[in-house]
């Protein structure tokens, strides 16, 4: 597709009815993220969420999916060695996933190469890494001086050629995005980072407006999923509570 200059679309799902509705709109890739932690498991961050509870997840997006690619994401801690990598990323193929990404690029190449040796497909995530915002104290935008301009690039690179088949670029300077869209010929799949990356993804709560209480800046939500919920909530209270028939 990035040679065709075909735009890659790719949404997160974490359940049956919405991978399914996903799938059936004719979406190129479905990721269980681990952003499943906050949008629908109610923590503060990522890095609470388990393996078991990725795999859970996991297992029912593969039931609700026919055409698109089904990515997971490998939770904190769940990649620390090559070996304990390839044991997760081997784990969400048993659970229906037909690859995995896991945060970070030249750091994490030993990472990225034992899963791709094993011949799982791979999906590279750079940037801003939701795993480390404790350390990093928040969720900041990434590459905006020339060193860290120059480590994305170098993180970017290190994926391809550990044998990534695509990066995710997350809140990255769009001019930056746009160098390392042309600086690798496997596709970036942007969050936050501009209109030049090869494909885009997006939480897809923040997407339909079914997580109300935080939005981020870069989303312009295409429904209100959440007010419609409290709509038809109240709408059954009232009919209830009047003993209407129901
Ligand atoms: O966990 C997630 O949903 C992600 C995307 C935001 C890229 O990693």
């Amino acid at each position: 597709m990035k040679r065709r200059g075909e735009r890659i679309t790719a949404l997160t799902a974490y359940d049956y009815p919405t991978a399914r509705l996903l799938d059936e709109s004719g979406i190129d890739i479905i990721l269980v993220g681990d952003s499943l932690g906050m949008v629908v498991l109610g923590y503060k961050d990522t890095t609470r969420v388990t393996l078991k509870e990725m795999l859970h997840h996991t297992r029912a997006v593969a039931r609700g999916v026919k055409q698109a690619l089904v990515i997971a994401d490998m939770p904190i801690h769940t990649y620390d060695t090559p070996e304990q990598a390839l044991h997760t990323a081997r784990q969400f193929v048993d659970a229906g996933a037909q690859a995995v990404k896991l945060e970070g690029g030249v750091s994490r190449v030993t990472q990225i190469e034992a899963i791709t040796q094993a011949g799982i497909p791979f999906m590279a995530h750079i940037g801003m890494l939701p795993q480390s915002v404790r350390e990093e104290g928040g969720y900041k935008v990434k590459g905006r001086t020339q060193s860290e301009a120059e480590a994305l690039i170098a993180d970017a690179r290190a994926a391809e050629k550990a044998g990534a088949f695509s990066v995710v670029l997350e809140i990255v300077v769009p001019e930056i995005a746009r160098q390392i869209t042309s600086a690798i010929s496997i596709p970036t799949i942007g969050i936050g980072s501009g209109e030049h990356c090869d494909g885009q993804i997006l939480v897809t709560h923040d997407l339909i407006g079914l997580f109300p209480w935080f939005t981020p800046k870069f989303v312009s939500p295409e429904a209100r999923v959440a007010d419609e919920i409290r709509r038809a909530a109240r709408a059954f209270i009232e009919r209830t509570r009047a003993g209407d028939k129901i």
